[in-house]
C-alpha cells in the first residue's frame, strides 16, 4: 500500500492570489464520486474560495464526472454547453475531473468540441489538482492532467462535508473484477486499500464533530487488503486506538469491528460488497457489531444464472439465493437492497424473468435498475447480441412496477412497529415535516422539532408508502 500525504504548497499559493473567489462543483456520479468532490470542494475552500450554488458567479467551476452509463455523458455535454456562457462573461475556470476524463474518446471530443475548457483532470491526479488550478490562473494555459496508471492513496486532502450528521469513508479504490458490462476497472484502476489507522482515524474524528452515520465505501468493500494479501505483503495491521489499546486488522471482518468500537458513531453503513467475496468473517462481524445496519447491499445485476456467467460475476443464481438464506439465518431481522441491470446482451425473455424471479424471492428493501449501457472498452460492448433498446425499456418498466408493488407490500410490515430513525432535518417539500431514516434506509416522514435533528429517536410507523413511511414521536 504505497500512502502518500499531500502537500499544499499550491494551496497557499493560490490563497494569495486569490480574492473572494467562488466555486462550484458538480458532481455526477455514485458516492465515492460524492466523496471525491467533497475533497475538491476541500481543496478550494482551503484555497480561500467560497462555495457559490449560483454559476454564473463562480470563479471556478468543477465537473466531477462519471462515466459508469451513457447518460451521465449527456448530462457533462449539456451542462458544458450552459457554462459556456460565463466562462465568456466572467472568465470562469472550468474544471473537469473524476472518471469520465479517463476515457481517451471523451478527452478528445473535449479538445475538439469544448476548447473553452481550462483544466482536464482524472481521479488519479486529484491531489495535483491545487498545481493545475494554480497554472491555470497564472500561466492561463490549458492543463490535461492524467495518470493511466493506479494512483497511489493520497492522505490528508482537505474536505468539505456536505452532511452534518451522515459521512461516507473511502476504504479502498479501483476494481479487479472485470465484470464485462462495468468501465470501473479500466478508469479507476487496481484495488488498492487503505491502512486502517488512517481509516479510523478519519472515523474518530467524525465522531468528535458530532457525525452519527459513516458509510464505508469501495468498489469491493468486502475485498478490503484480499488484493495486498494475493500480492505477498503483510497485511495485518496494528490499529492504535485513542485508549491506547492496539487491534489488529486485516481484512474487511476486522475493519468493521474496530469502527464499530468508535462511541459517537451510531450507524455504520457499507457499500458495495461483491457476493462472491461475501465470506463468513463478514456475515459474523456484521451480526457481532451492533452499530452495523441490518441492511446489506447486495449487487444481484442479473437472477440468471447465464448472464451472470456472460457478465463475469462469478455466481449463481442459485449460489446469490443461498447467500442470502445464509445471512438470514445468521443474522436476525436483517434485509437487502439490490442492483439490477436489465437488457444486457442476450439476456432472453426467460433470463429476464429469473431476474424477476429473485425479486420475488428476495424482497429488497429497495432496488437501483439499471438499463443496460455499452461502454467503449467493455468487454460487454463487443458482444453481438446487443438488445433492443425497445425491448430493453420495456423489461425496466416491468421490473420497476414489480420491484415498486414488492417494496410497497414490504413496507406494510413497518406499520405499528417501532423503528428508531435518525433525524436528518425538514421535509425538502413541507416545513413541519422532519425526515429521517431507518437502520434499514426507509423514510419516514413526520411532525418534530429542531431539536430532533441529528438524533436517533424512536417513532411508531402510522402508514407505509411505496418511497417512504409515516411516523409519529412517542414517549418511550
Ligand atoms: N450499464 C448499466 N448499468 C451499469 N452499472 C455498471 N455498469 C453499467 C452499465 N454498463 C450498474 C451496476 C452497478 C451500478 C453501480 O451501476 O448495477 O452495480
Ligand atoms: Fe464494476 Fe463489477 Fe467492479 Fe462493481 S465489481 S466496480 S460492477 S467491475
Amino acid at each position: 500500500m504505497d500512502t502518500i500525504r499531500m502537500e499544499n504548497a499550491y494551496i497557499n499559493k493560490i490563497k494569495q492570489i486569490n480574492k473572494n473567489g467562488k466555486y462550484a462543483v458538480l458532481t455526477m456520479g455514485c458516492q465515492l464520486n460524492e466523496n471525491d468532490s467533497e475533497k475538491i470542494a476541500g481543496i478550494l475552500k482551503e484555497s480561500g474560495y467560497e462555495k457559490t450554488e449560483d454559476l454564473s458567479k463562480a470563479n471556478v467551476i468543477v465537473f466531477n464526472t462519471c462515466c459508469v452509463r451513457e447518460n451521465a455523458e449527456d448530462r457533462l455535454f449539456g451542462k458544458l454547453g450552459e457554462v459556456k456562457k460565463y466562462k465568456e462573461q466572467n472568465g470562469t475556470i472550468i474544471a473537469i475531473g473524476g472518471c469520465m476524463m479517463q476515457e481517451k474518446h471523451i478527452v478528445n471530443k473535449l479538445k475538439e468540441s469544448y476548447p473553452f475548457v481550462d483544466i482536464v483532470f482524472g481521479p488519479h491526479t486529484m491531489q495535483d489538482f491545487p498545481k493545475d488550478l494554480y497554472e491555470s490562473i497564472v500561466e492561463n494555459k490549458k492543463i490535461e492532467d492524467i495518470l493511466d496508471i493506479d494512483g497511489n492513496i493520497i492522505e490528508g486532502m482537505p474536505i468539505v462535508r456536505d452532511d452534518k450528521i451522515k459521512a461516507s469513508v473511502a476504504i479502498m479504490n479501483g476494481c479487479n473484477n472485470f465484470c464485462t458490462y462495468c468501465i470501473v476497472p479500466y478508469v479507476r484502476g487496481r484495488e488498492r486499500s487503505r491502512n486502517p489507522q488512517d481509516i479510523y482515524n478519519e472515523v474518530l474524528s467524525l465522531s468528535k464533530q458530532g457525525y452519527k452515520e459513516v458509510t464505508l465505501l469501495g468498489q469491493n468493500v468486502n475485498s478490503y487488503m484480499v488484493s495486498e494479501k494475493n500480492n505477498g505483503k503483510d497485511v495485518n495491521f496494528e490499529v492504535k486506538k485513542e485508549d491506547g489499546k492496539i487491534v489488529t486488522v486485516n481484512s474487511f471482518a476486522t475493519l468493521l469491528k474496530l469502527i464499530n468500537t468508535i462511541d459517537g458513531i451510531e450507524r455504520i453503513r457499507f457499500i458495495s460488497p461483491h457476493p462472491k467475496d461475501f465470506t463468513d468473517d463478514v456475515i459474523e462481524a456484521i451480526a457481532e457489531s451492533n452499530k452495523v445496519c441490518k441492511l446489506i447491499h447486495l449487487p444481484l445485476q442479473s437472477g440468471s444464472t447465464r448472464v451472470l456467467k456472460d457478465m463475469n460475476r462469478k455466481y449463481s443464481k442459485e449460489q446469490y439465493l443461498s447467500l442470502v438464506e445464509k445471512i438470514r439465518s445468521k443474522i436476525p431481522d436483517v434485509e437487502f437492497s439490490t442492483d439490477i441491470i436489465v437488457g444486457f446482451p442476450g439476456e432472453t425473455e426467460e433470463d429476464f424473468e429469473d431476474t424477476l424471479d429473485v425479486v420475488i424471492k428476495v424482497k429488497y428493501e429497495q432496488i437501483f435498475m439499471f438499463i443496460y449501457s455499452r461502454r467503449v472498452g467493455t468487454v460487454a460492448d463487443k458482444m453481438e447480441n446487443q438488445i433492443d433498446e425497445k425491448i430493453k425499456h420495456e423489461r425496466f418498466n416491468r421490473l420497476k412496477k414489480l420491484a415498486e408493488e414488492e417494496i410497497e407490500e414490504g413496507n406494510k410490515k413497518y406499520v405499528g412497529t417501532i423503528q428508531k430513525v435518525l433525524v436528518e432535518g425538514k421535509s425538502k417539500t413541507n416545513e413541519e415535516i422532519y425526515t429521517g431514516r431507518t437502520e434499514t434506509n426507509k423514510v419516514v416522514n413526520f411532525e418534530g422539532n429542531n431539536e430532533m435533528i441529528g438524533e436517533i429517536i424512536p417513532l411508531k410507523i402510522t402508514s407505509q408508502h411505496v418511497w417512504y413511511l409515516k411516523g409519529e414521536a412517542i414517549k418511550l
